[in-house]
């Protein structure tokens, strides 16, 4: 063949819809439990969005953006800094300044591609602007933490999820934690990678979080920023953990997790899924208090994450969850006893999806047989023949495919016949 989807790219298929569907679904509904309505902002946003936002010395800028040739656009890395942006445009800030958004839809980033990790991949994105109050933190998490419970990804108690907490301060906690890891790096820097010694220059807290395995290995002992917390921020941080212990949600700490995004102020956290190994996070989120200052706008706190969908779906192909979320077929499958009959099933398929039932047909001129072999195979729950006997007579035989009973309904009864056979199947409304 010669095309190929790109490096990184795949093709969302037919039969992993249901599995989508489900995924979206979930979210949106505990998005809306929590009050948050939906945003789609564009997939392009002007480069320096991002650099302002993500960070010019950061993984994502540095290495990870697709950038257009025209316009100085670049596709989104992530959803966060358009969703501020977007906060911003609209005006909420001086109208509604607490807003609770949430969006689904495609990121780009050019990383090496690898299991968990493609160049367009999908979010579901959650963002709670316009706020400091240390209960949005608890909430975020618990939204991000139950999508997962929701999919039959237990707590860590049960082997499943493990929830990483830590806070990055912010202000004069964030100047003195640069002047110890400055202090703490600089006397060995000689054995870092080319990177880290241009970042020890540039943003010396990104030296942490490089992924080289002998920088990492190295960095295990660096200071942590959480033991400098100022009284404000650590405050702020054990209010966020009560918040999460009333509504019994465990957490670990965990002074390891400092996110590659330079947004990021006091609470930051993880969901892992450690079976999954070195690319465990499943979500990352936390506070971005100055984001908003740092775009233009007035100094207004907000909180949020996002759930990268290729993790997830690991997760449940792992837990063997991904099986039971078959598609659904067509509900009924008109098949031609004749050829002369073409025209008529295209009428009755026409008709029966009128009535809102869903129909196929066979499209390949195959016999009586072969059509029937196929409804049975594609799962339908009912078939519709017409031959020429039925045409003179006005009748089409309505065929219930599980039991193989067939009887001969009028045509213009057939639509109503067939949602009562189909309704009667069903297992009951409220589980539909
Ligand atoms: P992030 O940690 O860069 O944070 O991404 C969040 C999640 O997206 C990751 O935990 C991972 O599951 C998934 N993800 C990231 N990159 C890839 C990739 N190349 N392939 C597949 N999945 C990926 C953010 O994006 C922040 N905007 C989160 C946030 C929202 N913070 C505050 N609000």
């Amino acid at each position: 063949m010669a095309f190929r989807a790109a490096r990184g790219m795949r093709d969302i298929l037919p039969g992993d819809i249901p599995a989508w569907e489900r995924l979206e679904s979930v979210a949106r509904t505990l998005a809306r439990l929590h009050g948050c309505r939906e945003i789609r902002p564009p997939l392009l946003e002007e480069t320096e969005l991002f650099i302002r936002s993500v960070g010019e010395v950061t993984d994502i800028v540095e290495k990870e953006m697709f950038t257009l040739q025209k316009g100085s656009l670049t596709l989104r890395p992530e959803g966060t800094a358009g969703i501020a942006r977007a906060y911003l445009q609209a005006g909420f800030a001086r109208q509604a300044p607490v807003q609770k958004l949430f969006t689904i839809g495609p990121m780009f980033r050019y990383e090496r591609p690898q299991k968990g990790r493609e160049r367009q991949f999908t979010q579901f994105d959650v963002e709670c602007l316009g706020s400091l109050d240390p209960r949005l933190d608890a909430e975020v998490i618990h939204l991000a933490a139950s999508f997962f419970e929701e999919l039959g990804i237990e707590r860590a108690r049960s082997g499943g999820l493990e929830l990483r907490l830590n806070s990055m301060g912010e202000g004069a906690d964030r100047e003195r934690y640069r002047e110890a890891v400055r202090a703490w790096l600089a006397p060995d820097m000689a054995r870092r990678c080319e990177l880290c010694r241009a970042r020890f220059e540039r943003n010396v807290l990104r030296v942490l979080d490089c992924k080289n395995e002998d920088c990492r290995r190295l960095n295990a002992g660096a200071p942590r920023i959480f033991d400098i917390l100022s009284p404000e921020n650590r405050a702020h941080f054990e209010l966020v953990r009560q918040h999460l212990a009333d509504i019994g949600r465990d957490s670990i700490v965990d002074p390891g997790i400092v996110r590659g995004l330079d947004y990021y102020t006091r609470t930051v956290f993880e969901l892992h899924f450690p079976a999954l190994g070195a690319r465990s996070a499943l979500c990352g989120g936390g506070r971005y208090d100055h984001l908003l200052r740092d775009l233009g706008g007035p100094d207004l706190g907000a909180v949020g994450f996002a759930i990268g969908f290729t993790g997830t779906l690991l997760a449940l192909e792992e837990l063997g969850l991904l099986a039971s979320l078959e598609p659904e077929p067509a509900q009924v499958y008109v098949a031609a006893a004749d050829p002369g009959c073409a025209r008529v099933v295209f009428e009755l398929a026409t008709e029966l999806r009128r009535a809102g039932i869903s129909a196929v047909y066979d499209s390949e001129e195959r016999s009586l047989k072969s059509q029937m072999k196929a409804a049975g195979a594609g799962g339908h729950p009912v078939a519709v023949i017409v031959g020429p006997d039925e045409l003179a007579q006005g009748v089409v035989q309505v065929r219930r495919m599980d039991k193989g009973e067939q009887s001969p309904v009028r045509r213009e009864d057939m639509a109503r016949s067939v949602a009562e056979l189909l309704a009667r199947d069903k297992p009951s409304a409220s589980l539909a």
